[in-house]
């Protein structure tokens, strides 16, 4: 269980949110790569949760993100659900001290009883949106929602290739919550390095998702996330 309740505020331009993606983490060194991140400045942890089946991989479970809590207890954690039924994890990763759950509109039947349900345990809510998935799907959930995570690459692996048009569907999805007056945050995930940040914060990305930039940065995890804040600064 965690307490925080994570700011929606957008920061102004220049500023921007970091989550290291945890998959990129040295697995062997793992209690001490969280720790650079946290000494680095990164604002979230982003725990990326993998089952086998709604992308081909497995990552971390619940319990993994309950070993961190306690060490960590002042830092969002941004869980990644990318797993069939997400409905019968939430509770678990909500109870292990989650703070953000994101969910995959493809991954469930019910996309709005989920969100209402992550909401219900005290998490903020997030849908995720694959390379291929087209905004519109958030149109009747917009109510429910309070970040959106434009998938840079297709899930299930780190180290993936940026795919360019996301920007596209970032800059969409800035129009759509000025026009709705909605209150979500737009986060990026995949790929992303000091070469893309600039362009995805004018494009409207308020947090930027990054395991490989950040924890294999040829010197070190605080200039992998000093790098990633500069060049949005310029
Ligand atoms: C991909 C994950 C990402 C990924 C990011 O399925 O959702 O969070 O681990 O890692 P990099 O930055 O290496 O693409
Ligand atoms: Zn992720």
């Amino acid at each position: 269980m965690s307490d925080i309740i994570v700011n929606l505020k957008r920061r102004p331009a220049g500023e921007i949110r970091v989550a290291p993606s945890l998959l990129a983490a040295d697995f062997a060194h793992f209690g001490s790569d969280v720790a650079s991140a946290i000494e680095a400045g990164a604002d979230w942890l982003h725990f990326d949760i993998m089952d086998g089946h709604f992308v081909p991989n497995l990552s971390f479970s619940a319990d993994l993100v309950r070993a961190v809590r306690p060490a960590q207890s002042g830092v969002p954690f941004d869980v990644h659900l990318m797993v069939e039924r997400p409905e019968d994890y939430i509770g678990a990763f909500a109870d292990a001290g989650a703070n953000l759950i994101t969910i995959h509109p493809e991954s469930t039947v019910h996309l709005q009883r989920n969100l209402a349900m992550i909401r219900a345990h005290g998490c903020r809510a997030g849908v995720a949106l694959n390379p291929a998935t087209t905004p519109e799907v958030l149109r009747y959930v917009l109510p429910d929602i309070d970040l959106v995570l434009v998938m840079t690459v297709n899930p299930g692996f780190g180290g993936q290739k940026f795919l360019p048009v996301a920007g596209k569907k970032v800059a969409e999805l800035d129009r759509i919550r000025q026009e709705t007056e909605s209150g979500y945050l737009i986060s990026v995930d995949g790929g992303v390095d000091a070469g893309v940040a600039a362009q995805l914060s004018q494009d409207g990305a308020d947090v930027l998702v990054a395991g490989s930039s950040v924890f294999h940065h040829p010197m070190g995890v605080t200039e992998g996330v000093s790098a990633l804040r500069n060049s949005v600064r310029q």
